[in-house]
């Protein structure tokens, strides 16, 4: 019998052209008066969609106060600078404009304005979120999928070593979501190949789990893997192409709010994130790019686990019923998008007790262990980054 499935997805979402220009509109029926504006490092002031956000939030007749600098891989020491200014300045609500870094910081501005005390426990797994102050997102890059997600991702840079944590709760989903494709056009290359890389990688992830499932929720899985698959490689030639751009936004939204794990025992497998997020907390490096580093290295090592399950993925993906050959058939692809399939890829020489050294990390020094389609303890993971570095 199934177990008891859950699936709680209340973002409202505004999916198309010109979603962007409902910020002020929404906002309003939000009850929102006073708006803290987060974003990045640049991009949304030089592609002018700041301007016309805070346009439309005028026009609304809403005040609102800006909060810059999210850099990828968001630090929790802005996340401490936005929870100050959101009090001092009277906010009300908090809206994320930029990709997955600044939604994930705005998502720790409002718990930590919410709970009170250090923001950091709620990532280090010392407190559970409560509630949050309300958060909305307008989207520029096609990738985390927080845009619907319950997660939020923060590095601690407040000391050595750096940690790099997620906090999952269902208040980390957001109120709002303005999505519109166009606002990618101007993602680079490499950024846009990453994020591909990362919205198969919630796929993936999910498909990969110890129980039964939906055969829909299989066949759902394929189609988005081959949609990502089709669509990358028009967006990255032709960037403003806008059915590419509109489909890799859609999926990068559907891989990550729950649906692919539908009718699935389990959450899913999450090892590759695990051992990806050691390399950006670390290194600094792309999410997605860390996870097409080390994602066949994974595949190879968990592979007789049930290879039944890779001859599913193949021959719903490529057509391929070789398990060996579907993984190759991944990698190529992510070859041919100029990411990585290892680490020396990634710029960085890991010799043994580099390896070491993560998959400590990666365990919290053997406190516990990862993966559900094969649980892996830091032995596993260490072989896992040395195949991923050449060393076997
Ligand atoms: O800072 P700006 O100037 O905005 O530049 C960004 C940044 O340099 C740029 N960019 C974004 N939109 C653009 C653009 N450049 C030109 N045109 C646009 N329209 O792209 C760079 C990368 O942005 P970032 O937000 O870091 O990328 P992404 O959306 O991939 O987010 C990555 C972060 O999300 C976490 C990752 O670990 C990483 O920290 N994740 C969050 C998840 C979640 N909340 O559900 C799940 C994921 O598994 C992931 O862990
Ligand atoms: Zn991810």
């Amino acid at each position: 019998m199934m177990d008891i499935m859950e699936y709680y997805a209340p973002t409202h979402v505004y999916f198309g052209k010109g979603a962007e220009n409902k910020a002020g509109e929404v906002l309003k029926a939000e009850g929102a008066s006073k708006v803290l504006v987060h974003f990045g490092t640049g991009s949304v002031k030089k592609s002018g969609l700041l301007d016309r956000v805070e346009l439309a939030i005028k026009e609304a007749g809403i005040s609102f106060v800006e909060l810059g600098g999210a850099v990828p891989n968001p630090r929790v020491s802005l996340v401490r600078e936005g929870i100050e200014l959101y009090k001092s300045e009277g906010c009300d609500f908090i809206l994320s404009v930029g990709g997955g870094s600044v939604l994930d910081s705005a998502k720790a501005i409002g718990y930590g304005v919410y709970g009170g005390g250090d923001v950091w426990e709620f990532y280090c797994g010392k407190r559970v979120p409560e509630g949050t102050a309300p958060v909305g997102c307008i989207l520029t890059l096609s990738a985390t999928g927080s845009e619907m997600s319950d997660s939020s991702v923060i590095t601690n840079d407040e000391g050595e070593p750096t940690y790099k944590r997620g906090c999952n709760n269902d208040f980390g989903r957001v109120r709002f979501s303005l999505l519109n494709p166009e606002l990618t056009y101007t993602v680079s290359k490499y950024q846009t190949a990453s994020g591909s890389t990362d919205i198969m990688m919630h796929t993936l992830e999910r498909f990969f789990h110890s129980g039964h499932t939906l055969e829909l929720t299989d066949q759902l899985s394929c189609a988005l893997l081959r949609e990502v698959i089709k669509w990358t490689p028009v967006a990255l030639a032709d960037p403003e192409n806008y059915e590419a751009r509109a489909n890799l936004m859609w999926c990068g939204t559907l891989s990550h709010n729950g649906l692919m794990a539908t009718g699935n025992s389990t959450k899913g497998d999450w090892a590759c994130h695990q051992i990806e997020h050691e390399l950006s907390a670390e290194y600094d490096v792309a999410h997605g790019a860390g996870l097409a580093a080390i994602w066949g290295s994974w595949a190879r090592y968990v592979l007789d686990t049930d290879r039944e399950r890779f001859v599913k993925l193949g021959e719903g993906v490529f057509g391929e019923s070789d398990p060996v050959k579907t993984i190759e058939k991944f990698e190529d692809f992510f070859r041919s998008i100029d990411m990585p399939v290892d680490i020396q890829g990634l710029g960085l020489n890991f010799d043994e007790a580099a390896c070491e050294n993560a998959a400590l990390g990666v365990t919290f020094q053997n406190a516990r262990t990862i993966g559900d389609f094969k649980k892996l303890a830091t032995e596993d993971i260490c072989e896992i980054y040395k195949m991923a570095s050449g060393l076997k």
